[in-house]
């Protein structure tokens, strides 16, 4: 059977798939789920498909439906990965194992895919499934792949499970893009995007291939440089670095005086993050941007892109230094807070050439704007395991940051009794337990000591100082801070009973920020169109728009996490066809806006 056309340039015939007739469309279905056609036979019950992320949607979700058991008998039916051509592989996955370059694997590599492959079928029962053709769609390296079945080794057999499903569906939509003759750009190239930018990294993780990017270092200063580049090669009618370090671009709308689009997310990163945090909130726009100046369309609305040079609040005290700039809460005196060399944020931002003086002047007027949007990866596992590529954000929860002194008195390790010691971990210990309780007991609360130390401490000496950090998020400002007063009211009865004394400075108070209903609608109508079902959300994350809020009415866009969605960590990844769909996405929203 031919399929409907192999034009790469030709659109998608759904009208063909929804118009045949059932034997003729299985038998085009056939081999995108290896050797189980039944995914197919159920999902045709679902016809008319609306779009291709529909049918992807669809059959995806009928797996879903399907039971433990048939879904243990799909992944079976997957043959076990192979470094060379062996009998029986069908033709799919013939050439992805050689587009990934498997058969190329050195006689090292290949006995090592043996060994693991064999470990992991008697671990799990079941063999190593991956899409080799990987994220972007143009295949993994031997190296990679193997990397990947180490890492998954020791995952639970239940997570290994739903990640089998997951790459199963991943290969499916890549043989589905060839049927239909279709690839994922410019999503791939949004893709490639963010390895680019991904290169630049502060000293002390660059050396060991890890991405952090801290505001105003060297790396952070060639990032901004690069998305000015970038902003300029897509056609944006005016980019400047900004008073605090953001990249600004604008496209303006057709008609001069219409209002703008505010839009954007971040540029920094946590410590040994990951590549999409933010940065996806960037090059999405710039891409749609990218789309109009190819076409030579202008918008009635206006597109303002902002790379917001920090969120991640890893150098200050301070955060959301770039999103405060905009809405007038910078605060002047965050200028005299040190980083740990000492540096003040005046002093960097002297150095990377930025005057704190004009940061009053960004400020934003909101009468200029029809709203903020933001895309962002999801950070979390809820989209990946429904099988949709794109979620609705609903809210934002709102959160609390601390950093906190406990003294107690160092004492010799050896000669200290039990009971006459003032060990400030100790007490440390018992309270963080009691925060995680705190937290856990009202089911949607969140509670996090990411950072603890003891300084000056040795091995046998009783801790006199410990300083950690504590994170508090809720989806209500009133929850988080009767969860604030309650956890804080135990760290003064632990210091009390133990006779240590504590001191506690904010430095974060975000209030929760409901999604506009207008722009969330907006959003909604863009995902429909698409094709996708809609599927509403909270965020647990913080991100710029909950900052942009207290100006302007906003809304986000969540895209799906691989890797079950894991974020703030290496892992963290998306796919191609995913951006293409925020692209597809953000371009429909901009579109809808009539002023
Ligand atoms: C930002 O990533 C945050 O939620 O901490
Ligand atoms: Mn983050
Ligand atoms: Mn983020």
């Amino acid at each position: 059977m031919t399929p409907p056309h192999t034009d790469t340039r030709a659109p998608f015939t759904l009208e063909w798939l929804n118009r045949t007739d059932d034997a003729l469309v299985l038998q085009w279905l056939d081999g995108v789920y290896e050797h189980s056609l039944w995914v197919a036979q159920a999902a045709l019950a679902h016809r008319p498909f609306r779009s291709l992320a529909h049918l992807k949607w669809v059959l995806a979700d009928s797996v879903a439906q399907a039971g433990h058991e048939q879904q243990l008998a799909l992944i079976k039916a997957h043959p076990m990965l192979a470094a060379k051509p062996v009998s029986g592989l069908t033709t799919e996955s013939q050439t992805e194992q050689r587009l990934a370059g498997l058969w190329q694997a050195t006689a090292a590599q290949s006995r090592q895919l043996q060994d693991l492959n064999r470990t992991y079928l008697q671990s799990f029962g079941w063999p190593f499934i991956i899409a080799v053709r990987g994220p972007r769609g143009l295949g993994l390296t031997p190296q990679a792949i193997l990397q990947e079945l180490e890492r998954r080794l020791e995952a639970s057999p239940s997570d290994e499970f739903a990640e089998c499903l997951r790459q199963i569906h991943r290969i499916a939509e890549t043989r589905l893009n060839d049927k239909c003759g279709t690839r994922p750009e410019p999503g791939g190239e949004v893709w490639d995007w963010h390895q680019w930018l991904a290169r630049f990294s502060d000293p002390g993780f660059a050396e060991k291939g890890e991405l952090s990017v801290s505001y105003l270092t060297a790396a952070h200063q060639a990032c901004a440089q690069t998305l000015v580049l970038g902003m300029r090669a897509c056609g944006f009618d005016e980019v400047f670095v900004d008073a605090v370090g953001n990249v600004v671009g604008r496209y303006h709308p057709a008609r001069p005086g219409a209002k703008y689009v505010l839009t954007g997310s971040h540029y920094d990163t946590v410590r040994n993050g990951g590549k999409y945090d933010g940065r996806l909130g960037i090059f999405v726009p710039m891409a749609c941007v990218r789309e109009l100046v190819r076409k030579g369309k202008r918008l009635q609305a206006g597109l303002e892109v902002v790379a917001f040079a920090e969120e991640e609040g890893q150098r200050y005290k301070a955060t959301f230094l770039a999103s405060s700039a905009l809405t007038g809460e910078f605060r002047q005196e965050w200028l005299d807070q040190l980083d740990a060399d000492g540096v003040s944020m005046h002093e960097a931002m002297r150095r990377a050439g930025l005057n704190p003086a004009d940061i009053p002047a960004i400020q934003r007027d909101p009468s200029h704007y029809l709203g903020f949007v933001e895309v962002h990866i999801e950070q979390g596992p809820v989209l990946n395991s429904l099988n949709l590529p794109l979620g609705i954000v609903t809210s934002i929860n709102g959160s609390l940051r601390y950093l906190i002194d406990i003294t107690g008195t160092a004492s010799h390790a050896g000669t200290s009794p039990m009971h006459q010691r003032r060990d400030a971990v100790a007490a440390f210990a018992e309270w963080a337990v009691y925060a995680e309780e705190r937290a856990r007991a009202d089911g949607n609360s969140v509670a996090t000591v990411g950072m603890l130390n003891v300084p000056q401490g040795s091995i046998n000496v009783v801790p006199g100082l410990c300083r950690c950090s504590l994170d508090l998020r809720a989806p209500f400002d009133a929850q988080r801070d009767a969860m604030a007063q309650d956890i804080l009211k135990k760290l003064q009865t632990v210091c009390e009973q133990r006779g240590l004394q504590w001191q506690i400075e904010e430095t974060v108070r975000a209030a929760a920020a409901p999604s506009d209903p207008g722009l969330q609608q907006r959003w909604e109508k863009t995902v429909t169109e698409i094709g996708l079902p809609v599927h509403r959300m909270p965020s647990g994350a913080g991100h710029d728009a909950m900052k942009l809020h207290n100006i302007l009415p906003q809304a986000m866009l969540f895209v799906r996490g691989e890797n079950q969605g894991i974020s703030h960590n290496p892992l963290e990844c998306t796919t191609a066809d995913d951006l293409q769909l925020a692209i597809h996405a953000l371009l429909l929203l901009m579109h809808s806006f009539i002023c």
